[in-house]
């Protein structure tokens, strides 16, 4: 694990901004494993300020709520849509979000990892982190090994994403299919950015604490090419 330490957020994001770009630069058909959430916003509006083209790349998100359609705004299809693919040259059969709104689930989970084999692994996966540890939606005593799967989403994580349901934690979904920690430890190369003071407790455990299940982005430890980029906040507990 290589811990990068930035002053400030515009910083880290630029720097995740440059790493990705490079890597697309020298592999164009790069396959990318994708993340949401607020901090994410700012790499992706990174990306296409630098014009990168995504002309041959493929995409697989981590997550998505169930029951959410992915014209939902609410859904993260719909983040991915509104914050990047719409404004990229990405082609769009060649970007994938689970299928929160399959029938079956199990079936979705398993046709998603099918997709990722298929496309031949994920190159450079991009990875934020919950307050809980979680990297995608792998709460609190995810397997390590865990695969692509339908999880409970924790109390501390429906308040977390609250802002984007309109602040009521109520309306945010209760379960959520993510890819598990066994499918983002296949990657060739990870990335996980965090910027703030809220992220620094968390940040401090999974590099430095020990390897375990009630802390996912701990996990990560055991990754042969992982980069924490961090901003001085997050980093203020290291
Ligand atoms: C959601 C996503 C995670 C992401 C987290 C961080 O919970 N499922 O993949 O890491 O948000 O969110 P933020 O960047 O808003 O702190």
């Amino acid at each position: 694990m290589e811990v990068i330490i930035r002053p400030d957020a515009t910083a880290a994001v630029e720097l995740v901004a440059q790493l990705i770009q490079n890597r697309i630069a020298s592999c164009p058909a790069s396959v990318l494993g994708l993340a949401t959430g607020r901090t994410m916003e700012q790499v992706y509006a990174s990306l296409l300020r630098r014009e990168v083209s995504f002309e041959h790349c493929t995409s697989f998100n981590l997550d998505e709520y169930i029951g959410l359609a992915p014209d939902d705004p609410q859904s993260y299809r719909h983040y991915m849509q509104q914050h990047f693919f719409s404004h990229s040259d990405f082609w769009s059969d060649n970007t994938h979000v689970p299928e929160g709104d399959a029938e079956d689930l199990q079936q979705a989970a398993k046709d998603y990892e099918e997709l990722i084999r298929n496309a031949g692994g994920i190159d450079l996966q991009l990875l934020g982190i919950g307050e809980a540890g979680h990297i995608g939606f792998n709460e609190p005593l995810s397997a390590i090994m865990s695969r692509t799967r339908d999880k409970c989403l924790t109390p501390t994580t429906r308040r977390q994403n609250a802002a984007m349901f309109g602040g009521d934690p109520e309306q945010v979904p209760k379960r959520a299919l993510t890819m598990g920690v066994g499918t983002i430890l296949e990657a060739r190369e990870i990335i996980l950015l965090a910027t703030g003071e809220a992220k620094a407790a968390i940040i401090a455990q999974a590099v430095e604490g020990p390897i375990t299940s009630m802390v996912s982005a701990s996990a990560l430890q055991l990754h042969p090419h992982c980069k924490v980029v961090v901003d001085h906040a997050s980093a203020s507990q290291l």
